[in-house]
């Protein structure tokens, strides 16, 4: 039963997303060489679902434009400021904070999977950067590998970060972000 006093916030596609990213980064993170294909896969997955988000933050819903989250440097200081202070206001959509949040997993995101695309290719001979990049040498490799393994780890501590502030948000507020991210639903 649809509750009255609650508006639509996340719709299916936002919620479609993120709910395959968690997924997918899951997988990606936990398999490695034993599992080669289906980590390549759920990259390949993680890229997808990026340029679906990216192009749904210029024409989709209201709450799911970047016009809605992305707000200048001083905004979100001064916000992460007052969520330290607990006095910060809540918003529908997302706050400056999860806002920023956002634009670094997307950065971080593809700076993992473009680099494992590449790190593929010069490695295994594979993927769709395989003939570009083999014969790169042993060096070019390494860093790559550097590379990847950096921001995938860069991105696990975002994950982290951003597990602790929807919780903490969900409290300050007294509301649960993370069903309203299931449903798509928040109290107006
Ligand atoms: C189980 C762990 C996770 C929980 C409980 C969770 C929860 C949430 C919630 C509640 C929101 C909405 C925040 C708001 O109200 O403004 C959100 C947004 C978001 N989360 Fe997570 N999250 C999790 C894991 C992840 C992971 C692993 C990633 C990336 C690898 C991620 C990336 C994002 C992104 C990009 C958004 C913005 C969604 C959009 O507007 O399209 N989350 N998350």
């Amino acid at each position: 039963m649809k509750n009255p006093d609650e508006i639509k916030v996340w719709d299916p596609l936002v919620r479609l997303f993120h709910w395959g990213l968690v997924v997918t980064f899951a997988i990606c993170y936990i398999t490695e060489e034993e599992f080669m294909d289906l980590h390549v896969w759920s990259g390949y997955a993680i890229l997808v679902l990026l340029a679906v988000r990216i192009i749904w933050g210029f024409i989709g819903t209201e709450h799911a434009r970047f016009s809605d989250f992305i707000y200048r440097p001083s905004k979100v200081w001064e916000y992460t400021r007052e969520v330290l202070y607990c006095r910060a206001r809540r918003y529908i959509g997302h706050n400056p904070a999860g806002g920023a949040m956002i634009v670094l997993f997307f950065v971080a995101l593809l700076l993992t999977t473009i680099s494992g695309i590449m790190l593929y290719g010069a490695d295994e001979q594979a993927g769709p950067m395989a003939t570009i990049m083999s014969g790169s040498g042993e060096l070019v490799e390494d860093l790559l590998e550097e590379v990847h393994e950096f921001f995938a780890n860069f991105t696990l501590l975002l994950v982290f970060i951003h597990v602790g502030g929807v919780l903490f948000e969900s409290l300050l507020h007294r509301e649960n972000l993370i069903r309203a991210m299931i449903n798509g639903r928040k109290k107006a």
